[in-house]
């Protein structure tokens, strides 16, 4: 199978020396070719440059070609923090809020992740690859090609287990690139509320093994925060998960500032997630480092929390990754596009830091800049082409519109 799309107003984000990742004053930089053509050829992108050096066509074989007049390419968005296995919603936690309870009052007396873990208990294997499904594929139609996903409504081995293999199935069963992450340490459930330690052991001695007999998880992650999980012990945890295979990943910073981005650091963690109450401290530790601060800006949005630094951090010289966070509590959306508008109009990201927070620097949060997150060659055919729009500067400016056209994945046309 190949492609050819041609006569493209302008390529986004094409690279002819991939980087993994784009930090500081680099970050306003996004290379474009305009009147442009980009070729696939099996599931990979074979070529791309002006019209006006295009050879023209050699080889008709299996050759489909697309007219982009007026349309803009860009590589699909890398999602690298979501929750999108779950069952049931969340929608009275959402009006409890409005009448003025807290996301912390709300968990307190036994909602938030511990209405979600009820409810996951009770559903079945068939009935979360169903509903996770079908928030694929709408993320997939919004322009998504990249995702992790995290367990973490579990929080015993039998339903954790039941999650990872939900996503092992859903990488098998999607196009997109699927990578999973445990997240047993997402909160204390109830019945170890007065004993920790034990559902710490629980996690490290029974579930680790399992999780890696079965190759069920890339990364482990703790939510590190008051009454969830310490510093400290989010430190054991992710050097625990580290010995069998999983890469470090923190929920840090959220609702105080409580050590998960340094906990993170110290083990190594590929990311650290959230950052709202981020502090010059940990802005200097992560200039010191190969972890990726990631910003949830719909979490943030949705809960109504404080904004992150992210202007500080970029001005710091930091690379930052922008990812959903979809889950049922606190970012019922996995809307790429919309994190772009909030990323611009909150942050006061510019469209190019806010693209490549997206693309190529959420694509190293999983792992997979060298083969997602910008138009290379070599790189995977994950594309999208939007309808007909001005310019990049459109997508962030016309929050709330979907407009993406058609999505290539794996250099396969989805619609
Ligand atoms: O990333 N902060 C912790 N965990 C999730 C929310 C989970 C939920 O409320 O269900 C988050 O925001
Ligand atoms: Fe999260």
């Amino acid at each position: 199978m190949r492609i050819l799309i041609k006569n493209i107003k302008q390529l986004v984000q094409t690279e002819e020396h991939p980087k993994l990742k784009i930090s500081g004053k680099e970050m306003n930089q996004l290379p474009c070719i305009n009147d442009a053509w980009l070729a696939i050829e099996d599931d990979k992108i074979a070529g791309f440059g002006k019209m006006e050096d295009w050879e023209g066509i050699a080889d008709w074989t299996n050759l489909t070609i697309i007219d982009a007049t007026d349309k803009l390419v860009l590589p699909c968005y890398c999602d690298s923090h979501t929750h999108i296995v779950y069952a049931g919603t969340r929608e009275s936690e959402f009006v409890d809020r409005i009448n003025g309870l807290t996301y912390e009052e709300i968990f307190s007396r036994g909602g938030g992740i511990l209405n979600s873990a009820k409810k996951l208990h009770e559903a079945t294997e068939e009935e979360l690859i169903e509903s996770a499904l079908k928030r694929l594929n709408e993320v997939m139609m919004l322009g998504t090609g990249a995702i992790e996903i995290k367990s973490g409504y579990g929080l015993s081995t039998q339903s954790e287990l039941k999650m990872l293999r939900v996503i092992k199935k859903l990488k098998a069963l999607s196009p997109l690139t699927i990578k999973a992450t445990f997240l047993g340490a997402h909160a204390v459930p109830s019945e170890y509320k007065n004993n920790k330690r034990a559902y710490i052991d629980l996690l490290i001695n029974e579930m680790m093994p399992l999780i890696a007999e079965e190759k069920l998880a890339d990364y482990c992650d703790v939510f590190c925060e008051q009454n969830y999980f310490t510093k400290e012990e989010t430190i054991e945890i992710l050097l625990a998960g580290k010995k069998y295979g999983m890469t470090p990943k923190v929920h840090a910073e959220q609702l105080s500032n409580f050590g998960g981005t340094l906990a993170g650091i110290k083990a190594g963690a590929i990311s650290v997630d959230h950052l709202e109450f981020v502090g010059d401290a940990e802005i200097d530790a992560l200039l010191n480092s190969e972890t990726m601060p990631t910003i949830l800006p719909g979490a943030q949005f949705f809960l109504g929390l404080p904004l992150p630094p992210a202007r500080q951090m970029i001005d710091a010289g930091l690379a930052i990754a922008i990812a959903s966070d979809y889950n049922p509590g606190s970012s019922p959306s996995g809307n790429m596009n919309f994190l772009l508008s909030l990323c611009c109009i909150n942050y006061k990201m510019t469209p190019e830091e806010a693209i490549n927070a997206t693309t190529i620097n959420s694509s190293y949060a999983m792992n997979l800049s060298e083969t997602h997150g910008s138009i290379a060659i070599g790189k995977l055919a994950n594309v999208f082409i939007t309808k007909e729009i001005s310019s990049y500067n459109f997508i962030p400016y016309s929050f709330g519109s979907n407009l993406i056209e058609q999505v290539i994945l794996n250099g396969k046309i989805i619609n």
